[in-house]
């Protein structure tokens, strides 16, 4: 079966309802297409979301997290701890300010940053902890602070993956330091493409918007200068509206995933999953957002690499994704001198971890077809 056979189960795919289309259509009319009214609509909705903190819209977060760490002043001779099991961008953008990452290894149950170990990861040139949320799952907020405190910390919270998620009773975003989100099509809101930054204040918010447009501020009809050299992040006004509309059922998309990822345990518990030797994720319903359920395959026990599993799931007419290989051992940071064995607990996550389709829009009999072919294929590929 294809992916785009008519009952192809991708791993995700976003909801956009006719109301957004019809709101699309209305902004490619209005004759204002860039960053506009939509964007200062957008902003003004998502800072009202995250209890009146200051928010910048940008296109993608990506862009959020390289302008967060400009903004906290890293650079050069810097360092940035973070997580190995990330999508690449999270250290990525740190080598884009000329500063460098420090990985430390996940925690294999919650397969975020291990908190226990970043004490030690401190040197006298670390000027900021860069968490990320995987899946969804939020970073213990209280633990993370109180290293911050305690060492002097800027914090660049990756919550790309966590818009709707909770921490400490409220929505991620509505407390901590620099906060990033990211509005990409896989995400849980999407704008297209897409992010914005949570700020601390009017100052910092300034200084965003300048990072995100070549540095210039502009001031009475005439008058612009140019301090620092910005960049191009601006996001569009047709962008802004689709990320309007898909704010506007965040809390039907994020009780719709929940209801989902209960389905799965239900149905990975009734096949003897865990027995099968399949790790599921962490059952938190109180913070997790359910952006994806993700399981780590029982490798050492299958005749088969990763790959086949999900060639024979795509058979089956299911879509499956790798989020994601470790980090430390793609060529670009290997030539900086990470390898092999240096954070086992990711590398394994990496070599093992598999996301199942999980998105608003599937059906509950689409859980129980994914759990059943998952269980079939291990079995038929055990050594
Ligand atoms: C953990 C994480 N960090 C950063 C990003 C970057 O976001 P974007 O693709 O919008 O640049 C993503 C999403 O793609 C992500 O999942």
């Amino acid at each position: 079966m294809s992916p785009g056979a008519e009952d192809y189960l991708p791993f995700t795919r976003p909801s956009i309802d006719e109301a957004t289309i019809q709101g699309v259509v209305e902004v490619l009319r209005s004759g204002w297409i860039t960053s506009g009214p939509q964007v200062k609509a957008f902003e003004s909705a998502l800072s009202q979301y995250l209890g009146g903190r200051p928010v910048r819209a940008f296109n993608s977060g990506t862009a959020t997290m390289e302008v967060a760490l400009r903004i906290a002043g890293v650079g050069p001779g810097h360092e940035v701890i973070t997580t190995p099991l990330s999508w690449v961008a999270t250290s990525n953008v740190v080598l884009a300010v000329g500063a460098r990452p420090v990985f430390v290894d996940i925690d294999p149950v919650t397969r975020n940053i291990d908190l226990e170990r970043v004490p030690a990861a401190i040197t006298p040139r670390t000027r900021a902890l860069l968490p990320v949320d995987l899946a969804g799952l939020p970073v213990d907020r209280g633990r993370l602070y109180a290293i911050a405190r305690a060492h002097g910390l800027r914090v660049i919270e990756d919550a790309a993956q966590s818009f709707g998620a909770r921490a400490a009773g409220a929505p991620v975003g509505t407390a901590g330091d620099l906060v990033s989100f990211s509005f990409h099509p896989n995400k849980n809101i999407t704008a297209i493409e897409g992010g914005c930054l949570v700020l601390n204040d009017e100052a910092e918010a300034r200084l965003a918007e300048q990072y995100r447009l070549q540095g210039v501020v502009r001031s009475g009809l005439d008058g612009m200068e140019v301090e620092i050299a910005g960049g191009k992040f601006n996001l569009t006004d047709v962008a802004a509206r689709v990320g309007l509309g898909q704010l506007a059922r965040l809390a039907e998309f994020t009780a719709r995933r929940a209801a989902l990822a209960r389905l799965y345990f239900r149905a990975f518990e009734a096949l003897g999953a865990r027995e099968a030797g399949l790790a599921l994720p962490v059952a938190d319903f109180e913070h997790g957002n359910w952006h994806m359920f993700q399981v780590l395959l029982p490798q050492e026990q299958l005749a088969v690499p990763r790959s086949v599993v999900m060639a024979q799931m795509h058979a089956a007419g299911i879509g499956t994704g790798v989020h994601y290989p470790a980090i430390h051992l793609f060529a670009l940071y290997r030539r900086q001198g990470w390898k092999s064995g240096d954070f086992p607990h990711a590398e394994h996550a990496g070599r093992n971890i598999l996301t199942l389709p999980l998105f608003p829009a599937m059906r509950d009999a689409d859980v129980e077809r994914v759990a059943g072919a998952l269980l079939e294929v291990l079995r038929r590929n055990r050594r």
